[in-house]
């Protein structure tokens, strides 16, 4: 890749990490970590796997009772239905699903359909992989889904494949039964792909079901379908994911991808894998009720602490308040940013010690917005609270 490398962005994400590492007593509501801790389901397997030497090499794309109960898993829960645990590849995350599936499946100046706004490393892996991400607007006043219309016209000859995640990360948004069903549809009408991101398939609220592309008759043959363990077990720093695809050329050229990135995902962590599946599954409700709860306990904060700053209607999925900043607001004199989002930002780091993202690092259409991430504990949600009161109230 070389030279090329200098033309793919790193995302804001970062530049605000570092920013905050010069906050003293900072509220972590930047990044998309979760607080609370993996289950000793998964701790116990680690510290088996340790303790029984499974410190050497393994099959590159899974040790195969991992392999097994993610295929039993993709079948019962997601209703995907899968041949054999040949079809599935664990990966260094969803992050790395990603990076393989894209340098599988792209040829240069092959265009992928992404929402805007995005998590900004979508864009990135397609254009490592010499793809040209286009950006297809979610709208608030539709829950941040698609006008499926517009999504259409976004195709042109040389889309290769549409990128979906949903619940969405920054929005929150859930994509309908109806939506999915239109979406798998038109892939098979256009003859292209479908990468489906279910990064935060078990964190719904309300009245959202989570429906797996893959699960509908005749979708899984085009629909590649990643998955993380990051956010449903808590296990973000541990870095295991997986990518489920049918089509066998496809996953050859993946299992290179994978063998030279990683050779394998690192053994301790995937028996960690097999602890979180093969123990009891509460935990995964449990975080979700806590999430619901410290959603609600963030969106009441904001109506009282900032109702004349930000506004935007609690989010069905993931967990992030994606707030709309109200026109009012006025950066402060010294702001030096021509994005409002961004004077936002900083003016919440640097003064308020508030973690939170620019709309505009995902996208155009984020711009005038900002994230915060909600799944941080209940004391770091109010401390935040606070601060915002105290900031927005000294006007
Ligand atoms: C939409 C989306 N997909 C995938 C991921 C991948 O997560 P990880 O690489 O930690 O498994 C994330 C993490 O924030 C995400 O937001």
């Amino acid at each position: 890749m070389g030279q090329f490398l200098d033309s793919v962005p790193f995302s804001g994400i970062i530049r605000i990490r570092d920013m905050m590492y010069t906050v003293k007593d900072p509220f972590r509501l930047d990044q998309g970590d979760v607080s609370f801790d993996a289950p000793e389901t998964v701790k116990n397997a680690m510290r088996r796997a340790i303790d029984d030497n499974r410190s050497h090499y393994l099959q590159t794309t899974g040790v195969p009772r991992l392999l097994e109960l993610l295929a039993e898993k993709l079948r019962t829960k997601n209703r995907i239905p899968i041949g054999s645990a040949d079809e599935i590849m664990v990966t260094t995350g969803g992050i790395h699903g990603l990076f393989i599936v894209c340098q599988a499946l792209l040829e240069p100046g092959d265009e992928v359909i992404v929402p805007d706004p995005e998590w900004p490393p979508c864009a990135g892996n397609i254009r490592a992989a010499h793809g040209v991400p286009v950006p297809c607007p979610l709208h608030e006043r539709l829950g941040w889904r698609y006008d499926l219309a517009e999504l259409e016209s976004t195709i042109t000859p040389r889309t290769r494949a549409i990128y979906i995640n949903s619940p969405h990360n920054p929005t929150g948004g859930v994509l309908t039964a109806a939506d999915i069903e239109a979406i798998a549809a038109l892939v098979e009408r256009r003859g292209i792909w479908l990468l489906s991101d279910e990064a935060y398939e078990d964190v719904v609220f309300d009245d959202a079901v989570h429906v797996s592309p893959a699960s509908l008759p005749g979708a899984y043959d085009r629909t590649i379908s990643l998955y993380t363990f990051s956010k449903t077990y808590a296990m973000t720093g541990l870095r295991l994911g997986y990518v489920a695809a049918k089509d066998p050329v496809l996953r050859d050229r993946m299992k290179k991808a994978l063998f030279y990135t990683a050779s394998n995902v690192a053994s301790v962590v995937q028996f960690g894998g097999i602890g979180a599946l093969e123990g009891p599954q509460d935990c995964v409700a449990a975080f979700r009720d806590e999430l619901k709860a410290r959603r609600d306990l963030f969106y009441d904060g904001i109506a009282a602490k900032a109702p004349h700053v930000f506004s935007g209607a609690q989010p069905k999925g993931a967990f992030y308040a994606f707030l709309r900043m109200k026109p009012e607001w006025q950066p402060p004199s010294e702001s030096r940013h021509e994005s409002r989002s961004w004077a936002m930002a900083e003016h919440l780091i640097a003064r308020g010690r508030i973690g939170c993202v620019p709309g505009a690092d995902f996208g155009a259409n984020g711009e005038g917005y900002v994230r915060f991430c909600f799944a941080r504990d209940r004391r770091e949600l109010t401390g935040a609270l606070e601060s915002m009161g105290r900031l927005f109230a000294s006007r």
